[in-house]
């Protein structure tokens, strides 16, 4: 039998924080379930329209730094833990702009952090409480063609101000669980792909531009590496954090899937032409941009997972030609969902990124 929980989501109404709601209510569906959320661009509330007449559930819109709002809500709602998945998380806008990336993601922790803490000392620091601090394996830098994959003691080497503001909020939850015995976890995981993908990551990227006839664009030589997990996968890995994690460790979560960027791209290609009618250009590959790489690319990322795997029980279930084929499935049947992001802001983001493809 799993404890029963109250449990305050941050950033819910974003990709993975969305997906872990809805994975959160279907496995404990007595639970208090709270979701904090900015709704910044990448935040939208109809990720979670099917749960907003459910009694057990709340959306609160608003920021992780008001830390008077979260003293109320940790209070009002009798929170014992927090999973904390808000985060400014694409790189190529951290790269345009890291100040918010700072805030939110330094700052922001922080404050929850701190927030949690006065908490859980006023509840006399119970036993069952948990802070899941949610990370990626960006942390740990960039790995050669034949590097062993991240383990959890692989030394940080943050390259992007969006891996260095999150290596700053993982130090910080350590550094709670040490000073001051909060029961933090650390997860980092690798790249998620699945439902609810905000359009400018490349998976969803790549989808929409297929569908709509537009350059596909490769940065660089389109060999780097990414260890691709599929979300469901990665929200039963949290699942398991938060139940059996021991307070104070870091879990790596990898899908045991490297794939090299322009191989990802061409069978995102073969998927669409195969199942998407009506393609404007076809075969898609014919789409295929090269265009000049990001700053500071690193080059490949790989997750050594036995830790979470022998400790915890967990592994990945769904391979990537799984996971791709429902994606594209996905994407295909929720147009209504998408083309509504395609706003005049995503387009002036859009243009400044692919200046060259646009
Ligand atoms: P996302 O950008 O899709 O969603 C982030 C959510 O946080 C949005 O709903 C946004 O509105 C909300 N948010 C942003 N700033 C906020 C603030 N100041 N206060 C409250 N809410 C705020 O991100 P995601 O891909 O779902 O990532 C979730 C977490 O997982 C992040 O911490 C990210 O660093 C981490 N992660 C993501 C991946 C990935 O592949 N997507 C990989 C590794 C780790
Ligand atoms: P992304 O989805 O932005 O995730 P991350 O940078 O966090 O790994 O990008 C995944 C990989 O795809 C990364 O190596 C950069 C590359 N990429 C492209 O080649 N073209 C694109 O348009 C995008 C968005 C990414």
């Amino acid at each position: 039998m799993t404890q029963s929980r109250r449990i305050l989501i941050t950033g819910g109404a974003g990709f993975i924080g969305s997906n872990f709601v809805h994975h959160w209510c279907r496995q404990h569906p007595g639970d208090r379930v709270v979701v904090l959320d900015a709704l910044t661009y990448a935040g939208n509330r109809a990720n979670l329209a099917s749960l907003e007449s459910h009694p057990q559930f709340r959306f609160v819109a608003g920021d992780i730094c008001d830390r008077p709002l979260i003293d109320q809500l940790l209070r009002e709602e009798a929170i014992d833990t927090v999973a904390h998945l808000a985060a400014e998380s694409h790189v190529d806008r951290s790269i345009l702009g890291p100040d918010a990336f700072i805030r939110t993601n330094v700052v922001g922790s922080f404050t929850l952090l701190e927030a949690f803490r006065q908490h859980w000392l006023a509840q006399q620091q119970p036993e069952h409480f948990r802070f899941l601090h949610v990370s990626t394996d960006e942390v740990y830098g960039s790995l050669s063609p034949t590097d062993p994959a991240f383990s959890e003691t692989t030394p940080y080497a943050p390259n992007s101000p969006y891996s260095a503001s999150k290596a700053g909020s993982d130090h910080l939850a350590r550094a709670y669980f040490h000073t001051y015995g909060l029961p933090t976890l650390i997860t980092n995981c690798s790249n998620n792909y699945g439902p609810y993908h905000f359009p400018e990551k490349l998976i969803p990227l790549m989808c929409i531009n297929i569908l709509m006839g537009k350059a596909l664009p490769v940065y660089g030589d389109g060999q780097n590496v990414r260890d691709w997990l599929y979300v469901e996968d990665h929200c039963q890995a949290l699942d398991v954090v938060i139940q059996r994690g021991q307070p104070g460790e870091t879990y790596n979560v990898g899908g045991n899937n490297e794939v090299k960027n322009l191989e990802l791209v061409e069978m995102l290609c073969d998927l669409m032409d195969e199942l998407a009618p009506d393609l404007p250009i076809k075969p898609s590959r014919q789409l295929i941009t090269f265009v000049k790489d990001r700053p500071g690319h690193d080059r490949r990322y790989a997750i050594n997972a036995t830790k979470i795997r022998t400790e915890l029980g967990w592994e990945p279930q769904v391979t990537v030609s799984e996971g791709l084929q429902k994606t594209v499935q996905w994407y295909l049947s929720h147009r209504e969902w998408w083309q509504p992001l395609l706003s005049p802001e995503y387009q002036a983001y859009y243009a400044k990124v692919y200046s060259e493809t646009a």
